[in-house]
């Protein structure tokens, strides 16, 4: 039973976890520590999620077109990553469901094989859904549903008239889930930079003017609260 009286009861959250590199150079560090800085606060965000009573939450981890930087830059991002896959994201005590989102196929086999292993010791949770968006990219998203409907019809199971909204949304990574209230994006930047291209048809936006590693759980009450402040109309008056 979700608590009503908790502040993020019922909530979607997106996150672009945005300004790692920028938070590093300002400390003459490489950019990598800005990552290993940006993961922690991801875990603290996460959890602090979660005891707040949000639904569902999206991290924003690497995107479909992040691959472009450096090489070193890359294979840092992704040794971290399989530190967290193996140690990190082991919510077995909390009643945390985790799902991976995005094309997996680029990653390497050891941690698809954890990836997965993950999402099926925790999909029996009742309480938020904790969503790492992995080589995602809202374009990507969505020809990967536009190819699973294509061959739902190609073997005869489904008639091209009968995609529709509904449909499409169910052959997203994001399946099942609320699309996003709200966007975060810290680091100033005000773009969706490919985050869930399908699912923001109205989230609200939420920007602000700090780097992802400085990010508190302060920031996220005070997200929320802008949230609460906005009119959401979905076309209507
Ligand atoms: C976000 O931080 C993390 C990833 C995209 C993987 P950035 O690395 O984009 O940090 P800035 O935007 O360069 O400061
Ligand atoms: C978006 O940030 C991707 C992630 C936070 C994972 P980017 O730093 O890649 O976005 P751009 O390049 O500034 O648009
Ligand atoms: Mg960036």
């Amino acid at each position: 039973m979700q608590n009503e009286t908790l502040p993020g009861s019922g909530l979607s959250i997106g996150i672009i976890m945005d300004g790692n590199g920028r938070w590093a150079k300002k400390r003459g560090l490489p950019r990598t520590m800005g990552h290993k800085k940006g993961a922690e606060v991801f875990m603290d965000i996460g959890r602090y999620c979660s005891d707040i009573g949000v639904e569902s939450v999206f991290f924003y981890a690497f995107s479909t077109e992040n691959w472009i930087r450096p090489a070193d830059e890359v294979s840092g991002i992704m040794r971290l990553f399989g530190e967290y896959l193996i140690k990190a994201f082991d919510y077995k005590k909390d009643n945390i469901r985790l799902k991976f989102l995005g094309d997996r196929s680029r990653l390497p086999a050891e941690y698809q094989a954890r990836m997965q292993e993950l999402e099926e010791g925790s999909a029996d949770r009742t309480g938020m859904t904790l969503n790492i968006c992995m080589n995602y990219g809202g374009r990507d998203e969505i020809a990967h549903a536009a190819r699973t409907l294509a061959a739902k019809v190609q073997a005869g199971e489904l008639r091209p008239e009968e995609i529709d909204v509904e449909r499409m949304s169910g052959a997203m990574y994001t399946a099942g889930q609320k699309d996003p209230d709200f966007i975060l994006r810290p680091s100033g930047e005000k773009r969706l930079s490919n985050f869930m291209l399908w699912q923001a048809a109205y989230s609200e936006l939420i920007e602000l003017d700090k780097l992802w590693p400085d990010f508190t759980r302060a920031d996220l009450d005070a997200a929320i609260a802008e949230f609460n402040r906005r009119s959401r109309r979905f076309g209507g008056v």
